[in-house]
């Protein structure tokens, strides 16, 4: 793919320290480029780790990647855990944010905190996020900090509530609704939000708006004046069929990888050029022929 960037070297630095908290605002501070990545099983988790990004989210957008429902509406809670169980078994180092399903935090501030807790408890979560940044949503995130857990924001292109939104597109195309942005993402941070993810909302707009967020931002389709990018694995590895929104980067092609490594297998095995000898398991001669008689007397079956 001729839009595909020549390979990187993996930094394999064994000694890198977990990332924390007081570690992510020092990025910022700094003004250090802080990455993010969706995970969602082991597999996944495993190349965040290796190629040692600073947090993972463990996205509901596995509804979709990993689950294959048609939007994030659908995943019940008890599915989003088994995959942040996955996700966390095959992290050291990223921070691990666990994505709140939708129904699992809207109702009550005891709801909220209920279900963050079993993120932390039961799926081995630093964090957890959810989506908006309206008056339920910011009363959610201050009762979860409430309680001990750190809590990611998440404006602009909210996916659980894209229906209300007017479909899956960028938002923050007018000055009313950059405003609106601009106070929710104010709002989540009073309420004690760690950082905030813009998602799908115009460069200018995120521009304009960083000078009033002290905590870390993270984009996706926000430009590059934000303190981090995130992208979802599938979208950025080409594991998911077609070609996603405008802001995803394609860096490999894994899903035509794939496919074409099952062909060849089922080619081998109709042509019979699979299992060859070195894939089978011998037996000494002896025993065979002591086998084969045991067989013949019926002794051995
Ligand atoms: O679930 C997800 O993948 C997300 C990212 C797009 C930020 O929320």
């Amino acid at each position: 793919m001729s839009t595909m960037p020549t390979h990187v070297q993996i930094p394999a630095d064994a000694s890198r320290l977990p990332m924390t908290l007081p570690r992510l605002i020092e990025k910022k501070r700094l003004g250090e480029p802080i990455v993010m990545v969706t995970a969602y099983d082991h597999p996944s988790a495993r190349a965040a780790e290796i190629a040692g990004v600073d947090l993972v989210l463990m996205g509901d957008s596995g509804a979709m990647t990993v689950l294959g429902y048609p939007s994030t509406v659908q995943v019940e809670l008890d599915e989003l855990l088994v995959l942040a169980r996955a996700t966390r078994r095959g992290l050291q180092t990223p921070f691990l944010v666990g994505d709140l399903p939708f129904g699992s935090y809207e109702v009550s501030d005891e709801q909220a905190i209920t279900t963050a807790l079993r993120f932390v408890k039961e799926a081995g979560c630093d964090a957890v996020k959810l989506e908006g940044g309206g008056a339920t949503s910011v009363a959610r995130a201050r009762a979860i900090v409430g309680a001990g857990i750190p809590v990611m924001g998440h404006v602009g292109l909210t996916p659980q509530t894209s229906t209300a939104l007017g479909g899956y597109k960028a938002q923050g195309r007018s000055a009313a609704e950059a405003s609106r942005i601009a106070r929710e993402a104010l709002a989540l941070q009073e309420a004690g939000c760690f950082a905030i993810v813009f998602e799908a909302i115009p460069s200018a707009v995120s521009e304009a708006v960083m000078p009033l967020i002290e905590v870390p931002v993270i984009g996706i389709g926000a430009g590059p004046a934000v303190d981090g990018q995130v992208l979802v694995f599938h979208d950025l590895l080409g594991i998911r069929e077609g070609l996603g929104a405008r802001f995803v980067k394609r860096y490999a092609s894994l899903l035509d990888e794939m496919a074409a490594g099952v062909a060849a297998f089922a080619h081998d095995v109709r042509d019979r050029s699979y299992p060859a000898p070195e894939h089978g398991y011998s037996i000494d001669a002896e025993e065979l022929e002591q086998f084969r008689a045991d067989l013949a007397t019926g002794d051995g079956a």
